[in-house]
């Protein structure tokens, strides 16, 4: 299947990075949310990031129009029905994204590909809100979508290996590296990440050092570009609360079960940079 057209449903912050990234490599986008003042967010989450890109020497201006001229946006599901790929980037919430699955199964062409950039839910349960599961995988992106390199595919139990190729064109086409995975709770990152930052979590708590030293622990001990508790406020509390719980949920293991600490803070709105507050203050 030849992508040209691609849909991205939810434009937060992942959405519009994947908005971005595949308009900078030249595929026409449809983006899709659920009204004019979460469109106008993504397209100031869009136009900031660009912008960025082109501060940095990343792109130039004229490149940069030229990806934004490639995006249309509505606020209506139907007006993806000639999208080739669409991409799945809404709330985590699996009620949800079936019901989103449902009406993407019913309006788009039966070889279209739909994919969901879920962090944690299962890729079989989504597809099984459609009538081609074989058609259906995960596209996992990581936050800051333009700045990392890695796309994770996800392989339903029913995705078949012609969606993967397409896939991993897809991919190659937006020069991400692309690893694969079966529909496991965590898939390869956050199966490892997870226990990591539990576990930074339980040595705060525990009081092995401060969360400044763990940082920088990790920082310039292993060469990582930010430590577990800058890690954790960058990508969300509430998110990692979220993965955690699934995680544990299917797996019931002790490593993926959520540090009292992290409960507390997600419960006390202290969710990282997004509300401002989280290990750190922003
Ligand atoms: N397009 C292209 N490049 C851009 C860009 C854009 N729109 N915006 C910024 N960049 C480039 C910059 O030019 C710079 O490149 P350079 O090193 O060649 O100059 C690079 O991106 C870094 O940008 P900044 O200098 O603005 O920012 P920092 O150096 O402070 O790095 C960071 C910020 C990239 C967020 C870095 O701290 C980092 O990599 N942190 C870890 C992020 C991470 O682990 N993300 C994954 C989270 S887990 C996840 O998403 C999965 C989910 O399921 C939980």
């Amino acid at each position: 299947m030849d992508i040209q057209l691609v849909g991205v449903v939810g434009i937060g912050l992942m959405g519009s990075g994947i908005v971005e990234t595949c308009a900078r490599a030249g595929f026409d986008i449809f983006a899709r949310e659920v009204n004019e003042t979460l469109i106008d967010r993504g397209l100031t989450y869009l136009r900031g990031s660009l912008d960025r890109g082109v501060k940095r020497g990343k792109l130039s201006q004229d490149e940069m129009e030229a990806a934004l001229a490639r995006v249309k946006t509505t606020t209506s599901l139907t007006d993806l029905k000639d999208c080739d790929l669409v991409i799945e980037a809404a709330v985590e919430n699996m009620q949800l994204k079936k019901t989103i699955f449902t009406e993407l199964d019913a309006i788009t062409r039966p070889e279209a590909i739909l994919a969901s950039n879920t962090s944690s839910l299962s890729i079989t349960e989504i597809a099984s809100a459609t009538e081609r599961p074989d058609k259906v995988l995960g596209l996992h992106f990581f936050n800051p979508v333009p700045v990392m390199p890695l796309v994770e595919i996800v392989r339903g139990l029913l995705t078949s290996d012609e969606t993967l190729e397409a896939a991993r064109a897809f991919g190659a086409r937006l020069s991400k590296r692309i690893v694969v995975a079966k529909d496991n709770p965590g898939f390869i990152v956050n199966l490892l990440l997870v226990p990591y930052l539990f576990n930074a979590i339980r040595a705060l708590e525990n009081g092995v050092a401060t969360k400044e030293d763990i940082d920088t622990g990790i920082q310039l001990g292993l060469n990582h570009p930010m430590g577990p508790f800058a890690l954790m406020d960058f990508i969300g509390l509430d998110t990692c609360l979220f993965i955690g719980d699934g995680m544990y949920q299917e797996f019931k293991d002790a490593r993926y079960a959520a540090p009292p600490l992290l409960r507390r803070m997600v419960t006390a709105g202290l969710l990282g940079r997004k509300s401002g507050r989280g290990f750190y203050s922003y």
